[in-house]
Formats: C-alpha cells, sequence, structure tokens
C-alpha cells in the first residue's frame, strides 16, 4: 500500500460493512416491498470514498425493495461487488474475488458486479466470468430499481452501462454506514481527462446536483444526528450548480456550514486548477469548515504535468499552496502522486521530491503509474520500468514520512477537537479525527465518548498518527 495518509479517494482496501449500523433504523418501513420476503444481500465495495458512497445509496435501494443485508457472501441470495479500476491491481482483485466465489456460488444465487470496472469491462465480464448475471457501471445506478427487476424476474444477463446520463444518482433512502460522518456527492463523474486516469471513462462526464438539494439533505442529515459531512466529488470544486440559484462552490460550502447542527463540513477532492482564493476566504471565515485540503499535484515536474494534461504547472501549483499557508488559519494539506508516468526523467522525479520539501505537506497517498485501459497515456514511450517506479515510490516514501514525522512532532503540546469515532480494546484508549484530519489516538477516564467532540492535548506523534490525553 502506497498511502501515508487516510483519506484519499482510492484506498484500494476491499471491505464490506456490517449491516444494521449508522442510519439504518431511519430507513422509513412504509417503502419495503414486501414481495421479497427473505430475499438477502452481501456488498462488498472496493476502492474510493465515491464507491463507499454509492454502496451506501445501492443499500438502501435494497432495502427498499425489501432486502435484508447479511455479513457473509454464502448468507446472500444477492451477492454484489462494487469495484474500483483506478489502477490494475484493484481491477484484478475483482476478477480474483469473483474466481474464488465461483465454487462456493449456491443454486441460485445472483452475482452482481457494480461500478468502474462493470463500467469498464462492460459484457466482457459475463464471458470472463459467466456465472455473474448483473453488470452495472457507476454512471447507471439511478437505473439499478429497474435492472434489480430484471433480475429478480429471472433474467440471466442484465446489464446497466450508459455513461451519457445528465442525471446524478439519488435515492430516497440511503442506509449511511458511519453514524457520525456522512458523505453526500455533490459532482459526479470528471470533464478533466488526465492522461492516466480513467474515472471519466468509468464515471461519465460531470453532474452537478442542484444545490438546494444537497441543502436538503444535508438539513435530513443534522435532523438525523449527523454532526459531520463529507462533500465528495472527484472534482468537488469544479461543482457547477445548475439550479437558477447557481451558487459557486465556496458559496454552498458556507451555506452547509450554516445548516443548524452541523459542526464539520469537509470535501474532498479538490482540483488545483478550479481552487480559487473564494474557497480559502470561505474557510478562514468559517470555522464549521474544516481547515484541510486535499490537494492532488501528481507530479513536481512542469514537463510531465503537461504530458498528464494536469492543465497547470509547478509555479501554478505552487501559487495555489501559497494561497493556503497564507490564510488566517493553519490549514493542513494533502496530496496524491503519481510516480514512473510513462518518460519520467530522475530530474523530473528529483522535481517531485523538491516539491516535498517545498510544500511540507501533511500527508500523501503515492502510486506507481499503471497504464489504464483507453487511457491517452498508454500509447505513450518510455514506459518506466516497475522496478524503477518501486525504487522510485520508497525514495518518495521515505522522504514524505520524514516531513510528516517533523510536522506531527511539532504539534506536540497542542490542543485539538476530536470526533471521538473508535475505542480500542485497550482500557480508556480512544481514537478519532481533529478538524485538520490528524488522526489522534487518547487516553481518556470517561465513558461513552463515541461520537462525542472532546479536547485532546497531543503528547506524543509518529509518522501517521498523534497520541494525546483528552483535557476536558
Ligand atoms: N496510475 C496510478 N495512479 C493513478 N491515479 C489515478 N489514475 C492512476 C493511474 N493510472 C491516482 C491519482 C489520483 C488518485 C485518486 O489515484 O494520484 O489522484
Ligand atoms: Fe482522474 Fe484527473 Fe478527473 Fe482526477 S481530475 S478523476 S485524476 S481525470
Amino acid at each position: 500500500m502506497a498511502e501515508t495518509f487516510d483519506i484519499s479517494l482510492d484506498s484500494l482496501a476491499g471491505r464490506s460493512v456490517a449491516p444494521g449500523n449508522g442510519a439504518a433504523a431511519h430507513l422509513s418501513v412504509a417503502s419495503v416491498a414486501s414481495h421479497l420476503n427473505g430475499a438477502t444481500f452481501f456488498l462488498e465495495t472496493f476502492g474510493c470514498q465515491m464507491n463507499d458512497h454509492d454502496s451506501e445509496k445501492v443499500a438502501g435501494v435494497l432495502l427498499s425493495r425489501g432486502y435484508r443485508q447479511v455479513e457473509s457472501p454464502e448468507a446472500a441470495s444477492l451477492v454484489l461487488y462494487n469495484t474500483c479500476s483506478i489502477r490494475e491491481k484493484a481491477a484484478q482483485k475483482v476478477f480474483s474475488r469473483l474466481g474464488e466465489y465461483r465454487t462456493k456460488q449456491a443454486a441460485g444465487q445472483v452475482i452482481g458486479v457494480l461500478g468502474c470496472v462493470a463500467q469498464q469491462e462492460g459484457e466482457d465480464i459475463f464471458e470472463r466470468a459467466p456465472w455473474v448475471s448483473l453488470v452495472c457501471g457507476s454512471a447507471s445506478y439511478r437505473k439499478l430499481p429497474e435492472l434489480l427487476a430484471r433480475v429478480e424476474a429471472g433474467n440471466q444477463r442484465v446489464t446497466g452501462l450508459d455513461t451519457d446520463t445528465d442525471e446524478t444518482f439519488e435515492t430516497p433512502v440511503t442506509r449511511r454506514d458511519n453514524p457520525w460522518r456522512a458523505y453526500l456527492t455533490i459532482i459526479e463523474g470528471c470533464d478533466k481527462a488526465c492522461a492516466y486516469c480513467v474515472v471519466p471513462y468509468t464515471r461519465g462526464p460531470e453532474r452537478s446536483r442542484a444545490s438546494d438539494s444537497v441543502l436538503k439533505e444535508v438539513r435530513e442529515l443534522a435532523e438525523l444526528g449527523y454532526s459531520e459531512v463529507q462533500l465528495l466529488g472527484q472534482t468537488v470544486n469544479s461543482y457547477a450548480d445548475p439550479s437558477s440559484r447557481r451558487r459557486r462552490f465556496s458559496e454552498l460550502l458556507l451555506a452547509v456550514a450554516d445548516v443548524p447542527g452541523m459542526r464539520r463540513v469537509r470535501f474532498t477532492t479538490s482540483h488545483p486548477r478550479d481552487f480559487g482564493a473564494d474557497i480559502v476566504a470561505a474557510l478562514e471565515t468559517q470555522p464549521r469548515l474544516c481547515n484541510h485540503v486535499h490537494l492532488p499535484v501528481q507530479s513536481g515536474s512542469t514537463r510531465v504535468l503537461r504530458a498528464m494534461t494536469r492543465t497547470y504547472t509547478r509555479a501554478e501549483y505552487l501559487e495555489k499552496i501559497a494561497m493556503l499557508r497564507g490564510a488566517r488559519r493553519p490549514i493542513a494539506i494533502t496530496t496524491d502522486i503519481i510516480v514512473g508516468f510513462p518518460g519520467e526523467t530522475e530530474e523530473d522525479f528529483g522535481e517531485t521530491l523538491s516539491l516535498l520539501d517545498e510544500v511540507r505537506y501533511d500527508g500523501m497517498f503515492s502510486f506507481k503509474y499503471s497504464p489504464r485501459p483507453n487511457t491517452p497515456s498508454l500509447a505513450m514511450p518510455d514506459a518506466i520500468s516497475e522496478e524503477e517506479k518501486s525504487r522510485r515510490l520508497a525514495i518518495l516514501q521515505k522522504k514524505q514520512g520524514e516531513i510528516q514525522g517533523e510536522r506531527n512532532a511539532a504539534l506536540v503540546g497542542t490542543k485539538f477537537e476530536i470526533l471521538v469515532s473508535g475505542k480500542s480494546r485497550r482500557e480508556n484508549q480512544w481514537s478519532g479525527h481533529s478538524g485538520c484530519h490528524k488522526v489522534v489516538n487518547f487516553t481518556s477516564q470517561r465513558r461513552e465518548l463515541l461520537g462525542t467532540y472532546v479536547q485532546v492535548l497531543v503528547t506524543g506523534a509518529g509518522h501517521n498518527s498523534l497520541v494525546g490525553q483528552q483535557v476536558t
């Protein structure tokens, strides 16, 4: 794993979420169909937070159709994999999961592939894994009820593979997994066409949700007891309100933060091109907007950035960083970096290393370039060997680890407000995130801290997390 911080859109871990927690209890019973008595589903999610949240919405659709969620594929009548294809390894994982499961498939059990691999591979999945009967890409989820009805009627090969939709995936019920932090997609798809990236092919063009609809959902979340919301989008700050209100992204941020009951508002992922001074000004003036920005740079070399069609130079990116560093309150900055893009020279790589020194990020996700189907970089010459990519990745991560160690050490003695989200098996040990998204493990003699906000004094620091004790 290349990640050194835990907020990426692509953490790659395959997760199945235990049913029944979070806001499950808030599902409207009236909407539950009765004709599917006994139908159960198992849903495993790979990849990014957008996928996590799509899975929450898919679970909502299934629950409202009368399905019950179960914790193992063996116990389910419908087994769904929500897949990621951002790098080859992630896509392979799905086929190995399908392969593993083949021998275990029970009679009448339906297997479906959702998400980016479904979109990318389409009907070929039926050839590679004939035991699959549903293939539905991420841009077609709004058709899910209709597709499920066909599966339930016994159709063997059901597909939803449109990408030309101008609609977003909104469901009347969403079964959220985390009881305190709610994800909320405000923009789907991507129009940026970075040379290495499959997202524009798998998730289709950019579509923003009307700002009033976003605000209505935030108010509902607050009423359900959520105090933290994370606005999601592949390029969240490219948000373009399709309604007549025409709220800018920064205006939407401020409006979300004004919803009574909301205490923390996050957003990810920002694209440097659309990151303007108005966003920094919003962060400066409204403390409920978390002081953390994830601003992927991908490379420190202007030459490589140009080859990647990232639409900014190193200098332009650094101007955005200067804007953030000049803000009236400290703002944590994290990034994504790709090493070994075709043609990346030792000198280019050196510029990425020097960028780390210049910016001193609070966190970084780093990846070896992975050639992906349909992308322009597939045809680029001067591929870098796997061995060399691994070498560069190791150097990069070592450097960033040192920087994070130093940055975190400087925080010893300071206080953070932590939203408590974890309890250790060890007595009096808790964990949570600060507003700037640091993981803090701390001791407290109090009980029932989960979901509450506490003040923690930092007493120690590692590369990836802080240690502390509760002070109030
Ligand atoms: N190879 C390696 N990393 C990639 N990413 C996107 N596409 C690729 C690829 N083909 C990384 C980028 C992006 C993050 C979500 O995944 O760094 O910001
Ligand atoms: Fe992919 Fe680039 Fe869009 Fe991000 S901005 S999703 S890297 S095409």
